[in-house]
């Protein structure tokens, strides 16, 4: 794995963002694997602004969300959707139909499940994932235990990620109680990924993580199996008594 490590929340957006960019000047028709969340707001910015800044042509980039809440319609201001089309499409006035987004109003989830899976396969996979972690490890919605050979599936989130995301919502009772998500092996099956990691409530998943061990319960601790691996990391996300180790 190959550890960046910085000082700010601002450092690690621009060393991702400018990542990102790289990826697209050699592969106009990247399909980028997105993940929503605090941490990749900052990216997307930089990306957008960077974007704009030297005129690229992006309108042939494919995104494939991580992951979609169950029963939010796509314009909730909360939908994973709506979040990709405001930090990314919105801004750079990219054609929609190159989002790809779990429907969490299916009727049949478990069918929507399969056809998003087929969704990714037929674009050819994904070229660039970009993770954030939860403080529980998980990735995408993949909590402590899912296996790792899971492909999209749906699942109850736990009550650790329900808190850790209130505060997106007027109150946790709103938070929905299930999603859809990648699996782990359908994030496995990237070709690159970019972790992004900030803030001390983290540290516990990026301890686990730099063990470089693979330990079912913290499941971001899969990617130390993953032979392309980016962690930008800043320094409050490492655990304290750690912090001298790293630094
Ligand atoms: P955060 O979430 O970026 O809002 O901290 C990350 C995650 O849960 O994957």
């Amino acid at each position: 794995m190959n550890v960046v490590t910085v000082k700010t929340k601002e450092e690690m957006s621009a060393t991702a963002s400018k990542l990102i960019v790289d990826k697209l000047r050699q592969k106009p028709e990247l399909v980028l694997g997105v993940a929503t969340g605090g941490t990749p707001i900052g990216t997307y910015e930089e990306f957008v602004d960077r974007v704009k800044q030297e005129e690229l042509d992006v309108s042939s980039m494919r995104t494939v969300n991580l992951d979609e809440y169950v029963g939010l319609p796509r314009d909730h201001e909360e939908s994973y959707w709506h979040y990709i089309y405001t930090h990314l499409y919105k801004p750079l006035k990219l054609p929609v139909e190159n989002a790809f987004v779990p429907d969490g109003l299916s009727r049949d989830l478990e069918a929507e499940c399969n056809r998003y899976e087929e969704a990714i396969e037929s674009l050819g996979g994904v070229d660039l994932q970009l993770l954030g972690v939860g403080r529980n490890g998980h990735i995408g919605f993949n909590e402590p235990g899912t296996p790792m050979d899971s492909r999209t599936h749906v699942v109850e989130l736990t009550e650790s990620t329900r808190q850790a995301n209130a505060r997106f919502f007027n109150d946790i009772e709103e938070v929905p109680t299930q999603a859809i998500t990648v699996g782990i092996s359908t994030i496995m099956k990237s070709r690159s990924i970019l972790l992004l990691a900030s803030g001390q409530e983290k540290c516990a998943a990026v301890e686990a993580l730099l063990d470089g061990k693979v330990d079912i319960e913290w499941p971001v601790t899969i990617l130390n199996g993953h032979p392309d691996v980016t962690l930008i990391v800043t320094e409050d996300a490492y655990c304290s008594d750690k912090e001298d180790d790293h630094a």
